[in-house]
């Protein structure tokens, strides 16, 4: 029997960040990962479709994917050949709460600490046609080698409006179908509204209030898939040659035998942990001694960074140390053209507390660095405590958005006030100025 002080179940953000920092401290560390060490962030999500946001034609972009993940998954592979890390590459399976069976080795593992960080994957629509050639989730789409002339995209989600903003840069015409009236449902309702019609005034179209209910695909090469969808009581049917669907996505769970840890899922079919990310048994939310998860299988926050953040967490719970992250201080970005990214609650959210607040608003067409980049469209606003100013929250759609929020982030962290921010020298000319010109 192999014993360790952790093993980990996944070697994506949450799994490999968490095995390195616990290795620099002494751990000894087994991880498991049966598909490619990154995980969907580093081989099929942010980073590519990053490198797609960045590359000027379909051609360069389908041609830099593959070096970029080549580059950064080597960089990974180093970093876990610390002497502290046994990497595994197989599948892991629980056999009982602190043992898991390496498969298809059968070779068997004992740890005093688990971690399970397996991800997520896309969630298709039980629709009919949904399993067809010409339709695929962003996996399937970033490993096309032809550009669709006609794209659909199901879902308004993250994932459905960085896709529609980097394929019609390309070329491709773009239909986005949505269940709700509006996109990207948690941003800010203004930015938003703001960023579609920007979107829409470029060529995409959008169906917004519109339910997909079938995929027919097409009865001759080139006819393009037909979706079929309702909207104000109305079927209506588009055409496309390739259909994304982005519908959200589902914890991944199959095969680990959780049963036998004593892990019963939540309806949504994530890993219920409290507040340190301790699994939970999820009838009688008892804590399964220490066994933990961590990043998109929980669903807390489905972002690449929560999940690092959260593993950097149990570590130091495993360790006795105490740390101040700040988990209700989540930042997250939209990679479209431009950018669009939030930290805090939205303005209805506030309201909906019945938390008192003011808002400020500044404008991009304002500031001196939008107007030399020639990116004027966007504005920022940053919601306080009315009195002391404490704040609250940033939401910003422009130009490099997110850099803009993850400055308000650290205000936030440290519970700074606006007049904080406002007497903090910005340098000029800078986009972060947008910052201290809000009214
Ligand atoms: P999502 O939950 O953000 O959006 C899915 C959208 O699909 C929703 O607006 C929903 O109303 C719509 N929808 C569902 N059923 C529909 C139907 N039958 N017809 C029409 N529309 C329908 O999910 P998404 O975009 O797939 O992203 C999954 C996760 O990955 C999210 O948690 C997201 O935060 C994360 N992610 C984050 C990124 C970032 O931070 N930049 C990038 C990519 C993903």
């Amino acid at each position: 029997m192999n014993c360790s002080d952790l093993i980990i179940i996944g070697a994506g953000p949450g799994g490999y960040k968490a095995a390195v920092y616990a290795a620099k401290k002494g751990l000894k560390v087994t991880i498991f990962e049966d598909v490619n060490v990154g995980g969907t962030c580093l081989n099929v999500g942010c980073i590519p479709t990053k490198t797609y946001v960045h590359s000027k034609t379909f051609e360069e972009a389908v041609e830099r994917q593959p070096q970029v993940v080549e580059a950064l998954r080597s960089g990974v592979e180093t970093l876990l050949s610390h002497p502290n890390i046994t990497l595994v590459r197989e599948k892991a399976k629980f056999i009982d709460a602190c043992t898991i069976e390496a498969s298809p080795s059968g070779e068997v593992w004992r740890g005093a600490n688990i971690i399970i960080a397996t991800g997520s994957s896309a969630k298709m629509l039980p629709i009919p046609g949904a399993d067809g050639q010409n339709v695929g989730s962003s996996t399937e789409l970033l490993g096309l080698k032809e550009l669709p002339k006609r794209l659909c995209i199901i879902g308004a989600g993250v994932i459905g409006m960085e896709f529609a903003s980097v394929f019609q840069k390309f070329g491709s015409e773009v239909t986005v179908v949505e269940y709700l009236k509006e996109c990207l449902p948690m941003m800010d309702s203004d930015i938003a509204k703001r960023l579609r019609k920007l979107l829409e005034k470029r060529g995409i179209t959008f169906y917004m209030g519109a339910g997909v209910k079938s995929l027919t695909p097409a009865p001759s090469p080139g006819r393009g898939e037909t979706i079929l969808f309702e909207q104000k009581g109305k079927e209506v049917s588009v055409k496309a040659d390739y259909v994304l669907m982005a519908t959200g996505r589902k914890a991944n769970t199959e095969g680990l035998n959780l049963e036998a840890a004593g892990i019963t899922l939540a309806p949504n079919g994530t890993i219920p942990v409290d507040e340190h990310f301790r699994t939970l048994n999820g009838q009688s939310s008892m804590v399964n001694g220490q066994c933990f998860a961590i990043g998109d299988v929980n669903g807390r926050q489905m972002l690449a960074h929560a999940a690092e953040m959260q593993g950097i967490h149990v570590v130091n719970q495993i360790l006795g140390i105490e740390d101040k992250i700040r988990f209700d201080v989540m930042p997250a970005a939209i990679f479209t053209e431009p950018e669009a990214a939030c930290v805090g609650p939205t303005e209805d959210q506030l309201k909906e507390q019945g938390v008192p607040f003011e808002c400020h608003k500044s404008f991009y067409r304002a500031n001196g660095k939008a107007l030399a980049m020639n990116e004027t469209e966007g504005m920022v606003k940053l919601c306080c405590e009315p009195e002391e100013g404490k704040l609250l929250s940033a939401h910003v759609f422009g130009a490099h958005a997110a850099d803009i929020v993850q400055e308000v982030t650290a205000f936030i962290t440290l519970g700074a006030t606006l007049r904080q921010l406002r007497e903090t020298v910005h340098i000029h000319p800078t986009l972060s100025e947008v910052l201290i010109e809000v009214n």
